[in-house]
């Protein structure tokens, strides 16, 4: 799948989600709200009708009679709890449970209220601690100021709730599958991108390494002549422009250095493992640029062992070294850390120099790429290189005119790994 596919399916899924989380919201309030429409509903007809019975026979007489106890006792209605009549004073006159008659009413105020034409309609939790769903009636036409309560279980409304959060529990069940198989396809698409980029990569190395050789072989001798020529000539005294001589050796060498990097850079890795200290690895390379003006400050310097390829990963500090001193103009200080990871330690080197430009980041790590006069553009190449050798990873972050930290994870390769 390419990157566009991926994309596609990206977004795809995004909608998807959005699609079933929002069905599923929209679902769960109307849910909510058509259960509470029809027991509202429930509650008004039995408050219409227990009206026209209070008006018409009056309180003493429904009191004796123990009407409303009958009614909850014979389930008349279906699903009613209690029903109950008091005053102002919120004295109750008329109790489903006979024995609250005349007591006074603890709970008034209802939760989650709604009043719908002077009726008001909430939920009430009871001393059972149970939930039920009440609705409060004015009676008008009596002298006193009466109100009627009836209270109804919420089952049924607990049961579509509860269907509507089955749904939506299914739903994000179906919506993780979904998004696990996304991931997988990602990553295995992924894993197949690296793999050609690795090939492509090989290939182009391959090709490389071919032309390196041939370079190499046909600068190296008339260099080494040059060079002979001139240091006898200097040393022999036969002649005294001096400056241009050295001029020749300067150069003669820049060519020499050219081809040994050149070499370095064609052969294949031959990865040699061994068992040493990073920490006294990193003091070793600091120590060769001691004469230097560079100020190197050691910041977490972990003692550490790990197996790997000593001088290898040698010439990976140098290389990213050296051009840390060329980006601070042979000045200014470099820190270097040294960090445990699990799979080997973690080396950073930071310089406060000129910094990458942002479009050249995707091109230092390529061969013969530079930007200073004098450079092979090989430095960070053989870098890589080595660095895929060994396993390792490497990485960088860096600012214009601030400066760049390179980030080097070692992996442990093992003993085991010897011909790795
Ligand atoms: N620490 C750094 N700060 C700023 N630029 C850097 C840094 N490291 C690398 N670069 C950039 O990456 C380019 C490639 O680096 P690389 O080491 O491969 O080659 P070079 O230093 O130019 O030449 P060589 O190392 O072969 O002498 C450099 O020319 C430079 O532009
Ligand atoms: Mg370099």
């Amino acid at each position: 799948m390419s990157k566009k596919h991926n994309l596609y399916f990206l977004v795809l899924m995004l909608i998807a989600t959005f699609i079933i989380f929002g069905d599923n919201i929209f679902t769960y309030k109307r849910s909510k709200q058509v259960a509470e429409d029809t027991s509202r509903l429930q509650l008004l007809g039995i408050g219409v009708s227990l009206e026209a019975i209070i008006q018409q026979r009056g309180v003493s007489d429904l009191k004796n009679e123990q009407v409303f106890q009958k009614i909850v006792s014979e389930g008349r209605w279906e699903g009613v709890a209690f029903i109950v009549l008091y005053d102002d004073k919120h004295t109750i006159l008329l109790h489903s449970n006979q024995n609250l008659i005349g007591r006074k009413l603890k709970e008034t105020s209802l939760e989650s209220q709604v009043i719908v034409d002077d009726i008001t309609y909430g939920y009430l939790t009871l001393g059972t601690l149970e939930r039920v769903f009440v609705m409060d009636m004015q009676i008008h036409s009596l002298s006193e100021k009466l109100t009627l309560r009836v209270a109804t279980h919420t089952h049924e409304i607990n049961r579509i709730i509860e269907f509507a959060r089955v749904k939506i529990l299914a739903m994000t069940v179906v919506l993780i599958i979904l998004w696990s198989f996304y991931f997988i396809i990602w990553r295995y698409t992924k894993n197949a991108e690296q793999l050609q980029e690795k090939i492509a990569r090989q290939e182009k190395l391959a090709a490389i390494g071919q032309m390196s050789a041939i370079l190499a072989h046909e600068i190296r001798n008339p260099i080494g002549s040059i060079k002979g020529f001139a240091q006898y000539m200097l040393e022999s005294d036969a002649m005294k422009d001096e400056e241009a001589l050295n001029i020749i050796i300067k150069e003669s060498k820049r060519i020499e250095n050219l081809v040994e990097e050149l070499l370095y850079y064609s052969k294949p890795i031959d990865v040699k493992v061994e068992r040493f200290y990073i920490n006294e690895l990193i003091e070793e390379v600091v120590n060769i640029y001691s004469s230097d003006r560079t100020k190197f400050i050691l910041k977490n310097h972990l003692k550490k062992t790990i197996s790997s390829d000593r001088d290898k990963l040698k010439q990976v500090f140098i290389n990213i070294i050296n051009n840390a001193i060329e980006a601070m103009q042979y000045q200014g200080s470099i820190e270097i850390s040294i960090f445990d990871h699990n799979e080997g330690a973690v080396v950073t080197i930071k310089d406060f120099g000129c910094g990458i430009d942002k479009e050249l980041k995707e091109k230092i790590f390529t061969p013969f790429f530079t930007t200073k006069a004098k450079g092979t553009g090989l430095g960070l190449a053989i870098v890589k290189n080595i660095i895929d050798a060994l396993n390792c990873e490497i990485s960088f972050k860096s600012e214009k005119d601030k400066g760049t930290e390179f980030t080097i994870l070692i992996r442990d390769i093992g003993d085991e790994h010897k011909g790795f």
